[in-house]
């Protein structure tokens, strides 16, 4: 049986003081003994007091990006070794909204994987169509490529570290949920295309979220389904009560 996982993608959202305030809220609001793996990704300044407030609580803290080069002249970025210096060891990779407006390529964020790999790090990849390849029925297709440009040099092994994220683009921060049927298809699809490149151990121990518009009222009906190992949540994250509530449907 695969752990379920909800992680709440935090964006660039929160200072300092609201980032203490939700946290202190989900310490609340968050069953101790939640089976649920919980993770939380707030902004980078925001990163190193998650830590200290969350090392004795069963709430994880990612990173929501990273730079792939190991160190150098890159004004504004971060890289992983900095992040493990202050506790972190999760990162979100690929996120649609860093294809989209900051230019990743799969190149570059093959090359952020590696970088992760190479540190032993856990990715969260995010990848997903966007509607007009829905619209033209070229989703799996284009889902594929995500997949094998972003992930296809690892090793088996490397999988034990790989969280995958399957976000439509149309669906996220839209109110617009892909139906509990498109997840699923897309999902069995997914862990199928794993299961052919690095066999059947990999893909049915490798978690499998769904991320865009996941609230409270639909998230039960998400994560029941077979392949959907829980969610990747962005707006309704940021409110611990309706965070709490999706925890609690990722039974
Ligand atoms: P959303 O965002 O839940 O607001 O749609 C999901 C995401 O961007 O990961």
């Amino acid at each position: 049986m695969r752990t379920k996982i909800v992680a709440g993608n935090w964006k660039m959202h929160k200072n300092a003081e609201e980032t203490e305030d939700l946290i202190n809220q989900l310490i609340e609001l968050v069953p101790s003994e939640s089976t649920t793996r919980i993770i939380v990704a707030p902004t980078f300044t925001n990163l190193a007091s998650a830590v200290d407030h969350l090392e004795f609580i069963n709430i994880d803290v990612a990173a929501q990006n990273m730079h792939q080069a190991e160190g150098g002249a890159y004004t504004g970025e971060i890289s992983a070794s900095m992040l493990q210096s202050i506790g972190v060891n999760t990162v979100i990779l690929g996120h649609s909204e860093r294809r989209a407006m900051f230019h990743e390529t799969d190149s570059i964020i093959a090359d952020k994987v590696s970088t992760a790999m190479k540190h032993e790090m856990e990715v969260i990849f995010c990848f997903g169509e966007e509607l007009k390849d829905r619209q033209d029925h070229n989703y799996k297709n284009i889902v594929e490529h995500q997949l094998r440009d972003g992930l296809f040099h690892l090793e088996a092994s490397d999988f034990a570290r790989i969280i995958l994220a399957y976000e439509p683009v149309w669906a996220i921060g839209t109110g617009e949920t892909a139906s509990p049927e498109q997840v699923q298809e897309m999902h069995a699809f997914i862990r199928e295309v794993i299961r052919q490149k690095y066999g059947r151990d990999v893909a049915e121990n490798l978690a499998i979220l769904y991320g865009g518009s996941v609230k409270p009222d639909n998230a039960e009906e998400l994560f029941g389904k077979e392949d959907v190992d829980g969610g990747l949540i962005g707006g309704a994250a940021l409110d611990a009560k309706s965070f709490a509530a999706i925890v609690a449907a990722a039974k």
